[in-house]
């Protein structure tokens, strides 16, 4: 059922080139206006910003083809809560003990360091320039690119924030990992999305992993979180995630690819939604609700589509809530408040 890892391994160094050779720039500069946000907001300031960045990360991906996954997550969990303003990345200071970061929706956020290392970087051509929360967005935007995905023109000139918020904020914007399909609907509808946006967003889902400590929910039978799961999907996931308490160290180490093709941006999380296989309830739901599945059909059969409204998706999604002009700062590091 699985394809190897070593396939998929393979598969995606071959994309990671191919997308730096054919990677088609996703989106129309002119068709959308975020007020305070433009799509050549470096352009005197730090001109190669975006090479800089690709040239920066690739080689960081190279060395852990999973850390595209997790820079396109951090990006969501930072724009969800109190906008896309890098304050997931601040460590706590002061008075202040638990930070966004410390919300138990956030388990399995990683490599923020990454978005530290192409700050210092940039930071001898450009210095003082370019804001972490931007960096956040082009990050997430090359993970998507470099694993196959379109290359999707975002605007720029997103400040950065002075402040994390409490661990109580996060536990209530960040969805939970047994969220359904009327709560994502409403959810994205909330910042402006389509239902076929909110599905093609969900397809971030196409790369990475999910740990077993958010699977165990599916083999409740009493929260019928585990429609639409095909049979022998759930005895592999009953292999892989034994009935050990959800918030065991071994729930928490072990994990599941979240499609067939997990380092690679396609369209397999389609194919497998509509077939039983997605791991958390959302990714299983959205491929049988009357409201998603005929966009779950469509992407599946048609990956243009799928990187269409995938990427006016993105840009609605890192847009939405953001700090301009003088709302906020230009970190000098960007886990810190200087
Ligand atoms: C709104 C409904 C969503 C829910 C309920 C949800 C939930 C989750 C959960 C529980 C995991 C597994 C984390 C772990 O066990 O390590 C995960 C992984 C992931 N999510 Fe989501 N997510 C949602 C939307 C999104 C969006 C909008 C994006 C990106 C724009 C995204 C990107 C990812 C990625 C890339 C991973 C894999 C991370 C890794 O491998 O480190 N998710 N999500």
């Amino acid at each position: 059922m699985m394809k190897s890892k070593s396939i998929a391994a393979a598969s995606a160094s071959c994309f990671l080139i191919m997308s730096l050779l054919c990677n088609y720039i996703s989106g129309d500069q002119n068709e959308t206006n975020y007020e305070g946000l433009s799509y050549n907001y470096y352009e005197k300031t730090c001109p190669r910003l975006e090479e800089i960045v690709r040239s920066s990360i690739s080689p960081l991906f190279a060395i852990d083809p999973t850390a595209p996954a997790a820079l396109l997550r951090l990006m969501f969990h930072d724009c969800q809560v109190q906008g896309c303003d890098a304050s997931i990345l601040i460590e706590t200071s002061g008075d202040q003990q638990f930070t966004e970061l410390d919300s138990a929706k956030n388990f399995g956020i990683r490599k923020r360091e990454l978005i530290g290392s192409i700050k210092t970087s940039l930071e001898v051509e450009c210095p003082q320039q370019v804001s972490c929360s931007d960096l956040i967005i082009l990050a997430a935007r090359e993970a998507v690119a470099l694993t196959g995905g379109p290359l999707i023109a975002v605007p720029l000139g997103r400040k950065d924030s002075l402040s994390t918020p409490s661990k109580h904020v996060a536990d209530s914007e960040l969805p939970p990992s047994t969220a359904d399909v009327d709560s994502i609907l409403n959810l994205f509808a909330s910042i402006d999305m389509t239902i076929e946006e909110s599905v093609a967003i969900m397809g971030s889902h196409s790369i990475g992993v999910t740990h077993c400590n958010n699977v165990l929910s599916r083999f409740d039978n009493e929260n019928a979180t585990n429609t639409n799961m095909d049979p022998r999907f759930q005895t592999f996931l009953r292999v892989v995630c034994p009935e050990f308490s959800p918030t065991s160290k071994t729930a928490e180490a072990t994990f599941v690819p979240n499609d067939q093709t997990s380092l690679i941006f396609d369209t397999a999380y389609y194919d497998d939604s509509i077939a039983g296989r997605g791991n958390l309830r959302i990714d299983s739901e959205i491929g049988v609700d009357p409201r998603t599945r005929p966009f779950v059909e469509a992407f599946a059969a048609d990956q243009d589509r799928f990187f269409n409204a995938f990427s006016s998706a993105f840009v609605k999604l890192s847009s939405y809530k953001v700090l301009t002009g003088n709302n906020g700062v230009v970190r000098n590091v960007c886990d810190k408040v200087d």
